[in-house]
């Protein structure tokens, strides 16, 4: 088969352009959801889609769906997409290979002189990264209905703001929150092309992945409230640290992730955050956020209980109150088969070697299994590294990706 005319070196200076919108001075991407780089981001996507001849839509909490119209209008559309944030101190491709790589995919699509029958929907989705509310995959969880309306109108960022004060801010709330939701099937099917974050694919030199299963994350937010005072004057047995009650339960945290028996099972305390935040002062306060994933759920759901079990008998030992909330439980998804098929033959078609593997990030495409058939297409990133700023893939392993997500598109538009 005659690959699609990728323009890897277009796609790079894309990518290049779209790393310079950052909070963070280079070689550092930090855009969070809200942040004037995310906006600014957003401006930047959509005037490229605009160029490519896109027709975009925008909805209540900012996801963005750029299309390109079948001939059918009656045949129900084919999606791809991915995220634009960034977690603080990110590198340049984690979501953005999966949103300009799509990009570059219906370009080459375009001028092979390809109509697709099916549309072809370009989803940029907001907030995958939890770094703003402390959810990840905030937009394609509307999308699904697995976040109701009062479990988002509850969400707080770390000044207190809601969502509704920032979608004001970004004027995404011209329409309802509620009318995000979209209906089962609405896509015929959802491809999100991503870096591995992982290192199976460059140890094996494997050039595409095509993933069946996606683990399954949960987030607990924990806070700690003790009593504050003078450093030289509160003598050591009158304290009630809340730190050092923090410090306890993230190793609470690391046991309980080492001692379930599989080895998938991964828990990190990510957020730390204290008060009053002075070294001649007894911590008071402190806000603990903790990442538990698996890629099965009774050994995450044996290490959830375990870290929920420690909390009140360290907080009890110490003299500490403390409130556990736990922000997301979700289960993992299976990748439609007859995708993973599909995109099987395509790289078959096209020489390239393919290794079947499970995503241990998480990503949109967990949720939007829960609308339509859903897979994802990982490439190699350099030693595995990923939400760090030396994150890599090389031009050449972006344009294999974005040929067989081309490819696919065309097989499933046709
Ligand atoms: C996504 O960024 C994840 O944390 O898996
Ligand atoms: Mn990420
Ligand atoms: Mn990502």
């Amino acid at each position: 088969m005659k690959p699609l005319p990728v323009d890897a070196s277009r796609l790079q200076q894309q990518i290049d352009a779209l790393a310079a919108i950052s909070e963070a001075p280079a070689p550092v991407v930090t855009r969070v959801l809200f942040s004037e780089a995310d906006l600014k981001a957003r401006a930047f996507i959509k005037q490229l889609c605009q160029q490519a001849g896109l027709s975009l839509r925008e909805d209540a909490v900012g996801n963005l769906f750029a299309r390109w119209s079948g001939k059918d209008s009656k045949l129900t559309p084919v999606a791809t997409g991915s995220h634009i944030d960034a977690i603080p101190n990110a590198g340049r491709y984690d979501g953005v290979v999966g949103v300009l790589g799509a990009l570059e995919a219906i370009r080459a699509l375009k001028q092979s002189g390809f109509e697709p029958n099916r549309s072809i929907e370009l989803i940029i989705f907001t907030a995958e990264e939890p770094t703003r509310f402390g959810l990840g995959c905030l937009g394609s969880r509307l999308m699904s209905g697995a976040l109701s309306l009062e479990k988002a109108a509850a969400l707080r960022d770390p000044d207190g703001q809601t969502l509704d004060y920032w979608r004001g801010k970004a004027r995404f709330n011209t329409q309802e929150l509620k009318s995000v939701q979209l209906l089962k099937d609405c896509y015929s099917a959802f491809i999100e092309l991503h870096i591995e974050q992982g290192p199976l694919l460059e140890n094996e030199k494997i050039p595409i992945g095509v993933v069946e299963k996606i683990a399954a994350p949960s987030t607990l937010r924990v806070q700690l409230i003790g009593v504050g005072g003078h450093a030289g004057a509160v003598l050591m047995p009158d304290r009630h640290d809340a730190l050092l009650a923090g410090a306890e339960i993230a190793l609470a945290v690391e046991q309980a992730a080492l001692t379930t028996g599989s080895p998938d099972t991964v828990g990190t305390t990510g957020v730390f955050r204290i008060e009053p935040g002075a070294v001649n002062s007894v911590p008071c306060r402190a806000w603990l956020e903790i990442d538990l994933r698996d890629t099965q759920l009774p050994t995450r759901a044996a290490a959830l209980k375990r870290i929920e079990a420690a909390i009140p008998v360290v907080c009890k030992r110490r003299g500490i109150d403390f409130q556990i909330e736990r922000l997301n439980v979700d289960a993992p998804a299976t990748c439609d088969p007859r995708l993973v098929n599909t995109v099987a033959d395509v790289c078959r078609e096209l020489g390239l070697p393919v290794k079947k593997m499970i995503s241990r990030a998480y990503h949109d495409s967990l949720f939007m299994a829960q609308i339509c058939p859903t897979m994802m297409i990982f490439i190699p990133c350099r030693g595995g590294v990923s939400h760090r700023p030396d994150e890599y893939s090389s031009p050449q392993q972006i344009r294999d990706g974005v040929t067989v997500l081309a490819h696919t598109l065309a097989k499933l538009a046709a």
